[in-house]
């Protein structure tokens, strides 16, 4: 591991327009510079650098960041390789802590099974070009379909021999320890061949390692599986793996969008077609995972599937999963009988591309339009379907889109907007509920976090008070933002309180009523570096171990004034024509706001409290200590209030 204070020397050492520079052309702007984007296709310049801010953003596809982010975005690298590389851009050593006898004694055992891996995949290449069975039987197929060797070569296929151990027994004359290969599942407990008479697959990770296999018999014989896959291993974990990632994720990134298909041959048919952006989810549903993993390239997915009604409920399945994650979900049905594969190599790139581009539905139209068909007039069966899809809206991350989303389909359901409004709300408002339980229980919380402002329904429609019907997750993001681009400064008047301190003193009591687990994370963290007697600048977050923190102070620091368009009636922050100079008045306001929500969130809880609890026993200790506690709030609240009227309105 590399040491916290090295990562710190990296990070304050690295100039964001010397880092950039190296790979795009600057020309000065005022006092910032701009060139065109290396992250997007663009004609006039819209990427900007901020040698002052050491950050970069790009108008045109959103991307920005700090220097170390660049590296990690245009070279695809892991944050730590990011970090080395800029030490040696800059000749910094680094320090890294060393690690103990059971990490090193795992490193060797993990690279053992890649080396293994290798080995098997070099053996099954080689059956397959220079063995008279494995060139006979393996490479003929391949050829009968259409793979050329190029392709064939680039994806690593190979062959296994119907002989019961020639893999095993000429791995262990190489001096390749047999436990290995029985943990790669190579080897079975009889120390025989796992695979046989197969051809072979081979799986890689992102960055090309030999993870696992597949074997595809030839036999007709149908009481033999059609694929045989390595079991999961340290170095396979099969929810994790794309098929195809590592050919495909420049292409996915270029293009901006992952197409996902379902099997091994349809990912390299494509390739070999020059449609490069494809992956293969290897037959099982989507996983979050492998989600998560498409996400580090792009936001846009495109799932192609075979027009068969396993087919379609297969797409069905995996369609929550994306849309919770945020992605935009396209999906392509093919004609009836053909996959992927059988549909290239029968209509050529040019027609295949083409197919895709006039058959391309919206995932959530697409399944509301396919169950209402199925539904009929039933309207039992309808409103099944109605509970389905509502389902799917309440998953969609982005609250526009959510809004748009509900217009359409309560068109295609026909059914009046303000219900799907509530509907939907009710979804999201259980699912909090849950994962709050969750939390509380202590059980793992789902790794998606879920931040976005819920739908105000109309008022007129509206059966809950207000208070339920929002959470302050944006108010909750506005203190941070202004927390993480002025916490270093000096409130004025005051020489020893910076404006970090001035919040945290502020935001203290109620951090336990925050509903964004990010922002509690931020605040108690910069508390405990206050209390150590430190007091966070910008380069402490963009350096942060917490990989959420590290994003939210990249987009804190190159977009702080975004509220206003959060939430277009409560422009709060009025000094967005000069923010650096008025980070004071930011700092209050942003407090007081999220101060005068909480305050009224209690307050209500304590009223409902009191109400339910009146009949029972007004004059017990309890209800009266909490009516006193009540007044109190409720002067302090409305104190707040009339701060705030002064200088919002
Ligand atoms: N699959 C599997 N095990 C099986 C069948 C299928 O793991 N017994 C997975 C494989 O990843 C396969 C995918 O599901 O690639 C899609 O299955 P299918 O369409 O049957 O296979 P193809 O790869 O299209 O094979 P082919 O074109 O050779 O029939
Ligand atoms: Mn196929």
């Amino acid at each position: 591991m590399i040491t916290q204070k090295s990562i710190q020397e990296v990070i304050n050492i690295a100039r964001v327009e010397e880092v950039v520079g190296d790979f795009v052309n600057l020309r000065r702007r005022g006092v910032n510079m701009i060139g065109n984007c290396p992250f997007h296709d663009e004609k006039t310049p819209s990427f900007t650098v901020s040698p002052s801010k050491n950050i970069y953003k790009c108008f045109g596809c959103g991307k920005g960041g700090d220097p170390v982010r660049f590296i990690m975005d245009h070279e695809k690298l892991s944050f730590p390789e990011a970090i080395k590389f800029l030490a040696s851009k800059y000749r910094i050593e680094v320090e890294e802590t060393e690690d103990t006898e059971a990490q090193k004694e795992q490193k060797l055992v993990t690279d053992s099974l890649y080396i293994v891996n290798e080995f098997a995949r070099d053996y099954y290449v080689n059956n397959l070009f220079n063995r008279t069975e494995g060139k006979n039987i393996g490479l003929s197929y391949f050829k009968e379909r259409g793979f050329r060797e190029v392709t064939v070569r680039k994806f690593q296929l190979g062959y296994a021999l119907e002989d019961r151990d020639d893999l095993t027994s000429s791995a262990i004359s190489k001096k390749y320890n047999i436990e290995h290969l029985r943990t790669l599942g190579l080897t079975t407990r009889n120390d025989v061949d796992f695979f046989r008479s197969r051809v072979m697959f081979t799986i890689h990770n992102v960055s090309g390692k030999v993870v696992a296999f597949a074997g595809r018999t030839l036999s007709s014989d149908k009481k033999q599986p059609k694929y045989i896959n390595s079991p999961e291993s340290e170095i396979y974990n099969k929810r994790a793996v794309l098929y195809g990632m590592y050919f495909a994720r420049d292409a996915v990134r270029k293009e901006d969008e992952c197409i996902l298909v379902e099997g091994y041959t349809d990912v390299i048919s494509l390739h070999q077609g020059q449609i490069e952006n494809v992956v293969a989810s290897s037959g099982t549903s989507l996983t979050r995972e492998q989600v998560n993993l498409i996400k580090r390239y792009t936001s846009n997915i495109k799932i192609i599937y075979d027009g068969d009604p396993a087919g379609i409920k297969a797409a069905l399945r995996g369609l929550d999963i994306v849309l919770e994650s945020g992605m935009n979900v396209k999906l392509v049905l093919l004609p009836d009988g053909h996959d992927p594969d059988s549909f290239l190599t029968e209509k050529g790139t040019d027609e295949f591309r083409n197919f895709l581009n006039t058959h391309v539905e919206d995932f959530v139209f697409f399944k509301t339009r396919v169950l209402m068909e199925e539904a009929g007039h039933d309207p039992i069966r309808k409103s099944v379907v109605i509970r389905d899809v509502v389902g799917s809206i309440a998953k969609i991350q982005d609250t526009f889109a959510r809004t748009l989303y509900i217009r359409q389909c309560s068109v295609m359901l026909q059914i009046a907007e303000e219900i799907l409004v509530s509907e939907v709300n009710k979804v999201i408002k259980a699912e909090l509920r849950k994962k709050k339980e969750e939390q509380r229980s202590g059980e793992q919380v789902p790794e998606m976090s879920r931040e976005e402002e819920w739908i105000t329904p109309k008022p007129v429609l509206s059966q809950e008070p207000p208070e339920f019907v929002q959470n302050d997750a944006w108010q909750e993001r506005s203190v941070c933002s202004v927390l993480i681009n002025y916490g270093h400064k000096i409130m004025e008047g005051d020489e020893n309180l910076s404006t970090a301190a001035y919040i945290i003193e502020n935001v203290m009591e109620i951090l336990q009523y925050f509903d964004s687990d990010l922002c509690r994370r931020i605040l108690e963290a910069v508390g405990h570096e206050l209390a150590a007697g430190h007091t966070p600048g910008h380069n402490w977050y963009l350096g942060h171990e917490d990989e959420e923190i590290r994003t939210f102070a990249v987009n804190a620091l190159s977009t702080p004034y975004v509220y206003a368009d959060w939430e277009r009636k409560e422009t709060f922050l009025q000094t967005q024509k000069m923010p650096d100079d008025n980070f004071v008045r930011d700092a209050e306001n942003a407090i007081f706001r999220l101060q005068l929500r909480k305050s009224n969130r209690i307050i209500s809880e304590l009223q409902n409290w009191l109400r339910e609890n009146m009949a029972a026993d007004n004059t017990g200790e309890e209800y009266v200590v909490n009516l006193k506690v009540l007044q109190v709030l409720t002067e302090r609240r409305n104190e707040l209030a009339s701060k705030l009227g002064t200088v919002t309105l």
